[in-house]
């Protein structure tokens, strides 16, 4: 079949139907395109502008198709440039005339975008329910060591204790905004293109409702320009799918660190690491390396496709076609990220004595030496700069806040007592920071009731 028979007089050229063609990538599409297909032949019987009969056999011989594709049977041609009119071909070339109703009161345009939709709405169920996992393992993790203490950070600079278990919980957060995120994102894109057809709707009298419910969307897209030229929605998703992945990447940047021969909090299991081929002593976090690396990579699938959008004006122009390499990008990188994490960190190895000696340097309990002297009756400023010269002291001397001797508290304050070393003991200091969000376990604990609350909902 020669595609657009009837305009044009010459044959394509071998370059150009190469240039055009989409087919190796938006083959994937094909169970959508057939499912929009049915909902659309369906729609056109239902009104009576196709017989019954008609629409009977093109439904069965499309299925039959979709069939055929998953069992590996079908070869698809880039003489047909797109999935759309390959499957348009197919069926033609099994049913004949009847084959050629399909397409009545219906463009390319509204199809791609409802493949697009249709294909879109899997893919963010799919993730979500990596992120779900993903929320399990780090609640988990977290779950079981609400007191193993470790230093927190800023700056990279050891701040104030914390546990592994708060810190777990900082990660469930995340990813449970990045679910959140996704599933806004799903409300505003749960609307079906189809009808809009070329641009301007159709003169058939089709029922759009019908469709977009046959498709389980929530109901038809409002305007038909916008209908076809909307891709909002996968801009929306890779921004969600980006942050997503700054939040893995942040998570990696703190393996690598954590799991460094000079920190040594955490250790990988063997199955997610790998070794150097010359240094046989190396154990490397190189799945951490790569979703940090690949971080990039979605982030260019985004800027891509926001660039790709900003000058086309009103309605389709084929720019529209190059969403597809970049948001299938996207999504498959994300899944395959997501999967990799959920198995790194289920099997990784907190080391608790390591955690806690490193809370022994750092001075990490002088925010409580302060606060000791402030509830004793001394304004904050006042204790903070006495504390200050307090570690300045001990840095001199070798010391640290437990092992200096009262005698030379006293020397800085008479308010200190030998009650000081049992206030700055870090048990002491983490399970006193009881406010809500806090890393005590009492916080932790009404923390994850959140956590498994939103788990049993999601
Ligand atoms: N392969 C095309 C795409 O992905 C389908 C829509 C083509 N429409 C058109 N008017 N050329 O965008």
């Amino acid at each position: 079949m020669q595609y657009f028979s009837g305009r044009f007089k010459e044959a394509a050229s071998e370059l150009i139907l190469d240039f055009h063609s989409s087919i190796h990538f938006d083959q994937r599409l094909y169970r959508y395109d057939i499912m929009g297909s049915i909902a659309h032949v369906r729609g056109l019987s239902k009104m009576e502008i196709i017989s019954k009969e008609d629409g009977c056999l093109i439904e069965k011989t499309l299925l039959e198709i979709l069939e055929d594709i998953e069992n590996g049977k079908i070869t698809f041609s880039t003489t047909y440039e797109d999935i759309h009119m390959n499957i348009e071909k197919i069926l033609i070339d099994r049913i004949g005339d009847v084959g050629k109703k399909l397409h009545t009161g219906r463009s390319r345009n509204d199809q791609v975008a409802v493949d697009m939709r249709l294909f879109t709405k899997d893919e963010v169920k799919k993730i979500q329910s990596y992120l779900i996992e993903l929320i399990e393992v780090t609640t988990n993790l977290g779950k079981e060591h609400l007191e193993t203490y470790m230093p927190g950070f800023t700056h990279l600079q050891k701040a104030q204790p914390i546990s592994f278990g708060h810190y777990m919980f900082a990660y469930s957060e995340m990813f449970k905004r990045d679910f959140i995120r996704l599933n806004n994102a799903f409300e505003l894109l749960d609307y079906s293109p189809l009808g809009c057809a070329a641009l301007a709707g159709t003169t058939y009298p089709i029922d759009r409702k019908f469709t977009a419910h046959t498709l389980g969307f929530k109901g038809p897209t409002l305007n038909s320009l916008d209908g076809v030229s909307d891709r909002d929605y996968l801009i929306e998703i890779m921004s969600a799918l980006s942050i997503v992945m700054m939040h893995l990447s942040r998570f990696s940047e703190e393996i690598i660190i954590y799991t460094s021969n000079d920190f040594g909090y955490i250790e990988l299991s063997d199955a997610f690491s790998t070794g150097s081929s010359i240094m046989p002593q190396k154990k490397n976090p190189d799945a951490a390396e790569l979703v940090r690396g690949k971080t990039g990579r979605v982030y260019g699938d985004l800027m891509a496709l926001l660039t790709t959008m900003k000058g086309i004006p009103l309605a389709y122009n084929k720019d529209m076609q190059e969403d597809k390499e970049v948001f299938f990008d996207a999504v498959d990188t994300v899944k395959g990220c997501l999967q990799v994490f959920v198995g790194m960190v289920k099997t990784l190895k907190v080391k608790n004595e390591v955690l806690l000696l490193a809370c022994n340097d750092g001075f990490i309990n002088a925010t409580d030496v302060a606060d000791y002297l402030t509830v004793r009756g001394m304004s904050f400023r006042e204790a903070y700069k006495i504390t200050g010269e307090i570690v300045s002291y001990c840095i001199d001397n070798g010391l640290n806040l437990e092992t200096l001797p009262l005698e030379k508290y006293r020397e800085f304050s008479y308010i200190f007592n030998g009650d000081i070393y049992e206030t700055i003991a870090i048990k002491n200091c983490v399970e006193k920071r009881k406010s809500l969000g806090g890393p005590s376990k009492e916080s932790l604990l009404s923390h994850l009731e959140r956590l498994n609350e939103f788990l049993d909902g999601a």
